[in-house]
């Protein structure tokens, strides 16, 4: 595995790559690599000829900067990782240099109601931050396919219309892996090293609560479904921020169920100061 630390250094080096036909997956990250992130590493191994990884814990995205400064740095273990799963190369930028001036990071994305409900709406300049690095991220790579994981649904959506935003949708392509998780449900996050042995044991909660709505969201009244659902959550003493069943192509809130909409639940709750996400489609 190559690691470069500049981006002028990576893009040269990519450009003679797309020179000689290579396709390049491409897989950002902010480090403190699990498993999930592992398995876009694979993916774009088997439908690549060339991935690229970055880890580069993006500031901007951070809404509370104690959850900046806490965030876990691994990077001796990460990069064992990826040259274990093959990873061609490594990108490893500092700050300054995806931020060289301070009008980087002022730049303003108009994401339109997709930044105002759920994650956008908690996360006040989340999605902001996301889509400055990305962008970022995007043109110095130029990738042919961009790798994401399900795990962060909202994400999802608001990266894919970024890359329309910068016009960028004729040469990415978008591809979407399923959510990884532990044997017990938990979705596997880089937040999850923060929990202690007593929140560990308990965070498979917000797993058994999305099956728990899964199974009834044909049965139960949906409005009465998410009290019984955050309810579950609070008996196992997470605050919740918010749990939503939506229509699963525009995040728009369902009001009753109907069995030819496809549905997910996405959820966002906190166990002590560790806030966790996590999603599931309904219909399948
Ligand atoms: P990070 O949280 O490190 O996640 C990097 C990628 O791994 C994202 O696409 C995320 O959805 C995916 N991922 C995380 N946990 C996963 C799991 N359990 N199963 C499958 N995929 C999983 O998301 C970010 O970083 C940042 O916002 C980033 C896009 C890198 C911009 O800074």
């Amino acid at each position: 595995m190559i690691i470069f630390k500049t981006a002028e250094q990576l893009h040269e080096w990519l450009k003679e790559c797309r020179k000689n036909g290579i396709t390049i997956g491409f897989v950002p990250t902010m480090g403190a690599l699990h498993d999930g992130h592992l398995s876009l590493v694979k993916n774009s191994k088997s439908n690549t000829s060339l991935t690229v990884c970055s880890i580069f814990i993006n500031p901007t995205q951070f809404n509370d900067p104690k959850d900046y400064e806490k965030y876990p740095v691994t990077i001796e273990e990460d990069i064992y990782k990826l040259e274990s799963n093959d990873c061609d190369i490594l990108f490893l930028p500092t700050a300054r240099g995806i931020y060289p001036q301070d009008a980087d990071r002022k730049k303003h994305f108009e994401l339109g109601w997709l930044e105002e409900i759920l994650e956008g709406k908690y996360r006040p300049g989340h999605f902001q931050g996301v889509c400055m690095v990305v962008e970022k991220l995007l043109k110095i790579v130029e990738p042919g396919v961009l790798y994401l994981g399900q795990k962060d649904y909202q994400q999802c959506m608001v990266i894919k219309r970024l890359i329309e935003l910068i016009g960028m949708n004729e040469k990415v392509e978008l591809k979407i892996s399923p959510t990884v998780r532990e044997k017990d449900g938990l979705a596997m996050s880089s937040r999850n090293m923060r929990l202690n042995p007593e929140e560990r044991a308990k965070a498979n909660s917000i797993y058994e609560t999305l099956l728990f709505v899964k199974k009834n969201a044909a049965n139960i009244p949906l409005d009465e479904l998410k009290k019984q659902a955050i309810s579950l959550l609070e008996q196992k003493n997470f605050k919740v921020d918010y749990i939503e069943i939506a229509d699963a192509k525009t995040l728009t809130p369902l009001k009753e169920w109907a069995h030819q909409t496809q549905a997910v639940a996405v959820v966002a709750a906190y166990l002590n100061d560790v806030r966790l996400i996590d999603n599931m489609m309904l219909n399948n």
